[in-house]
């Protein structure tokens, strides 16, 4: 079965109430994301990974998303 992991990379202006998931380190989730299915090929033939705008949970960013489960993680980091 196919995942589609949607990554929030919206970015609002330094200081804006909301914030935004690309100030939390959102843009380096996404990276890692695509990194990891390029070095693996059977991954890249199940998985889908696309970045998006805001999606909603601001304040807990960053967010992703995967799907078919709807299953919302926020504040993900990138494994360092
Ligand atoms: S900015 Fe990412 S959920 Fe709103």
């Amino acid at each position: 079965m196919f995942k589609h992991v949607f990554v929030c990379v919206n970015q609002r202006p330094p200081g804006h109430p909301m914030g935004s998931c690309a100030e939390k380190g959102s843009r380096d989730v996404y990276t890692a994301f695509a990194d990891a299915l390029q070095q693996d090929p059977q991954l890249m033939m199940t998985v889908v990974i696309t970045p998006t705008g805001c999606i909603g949970p601001c304040g807990m960013g960053p967010t992703v998303v995967v799907y078919p489960e709807g299953i919302w993680y926020g504040g993900v980091k990138k494994k360092m």
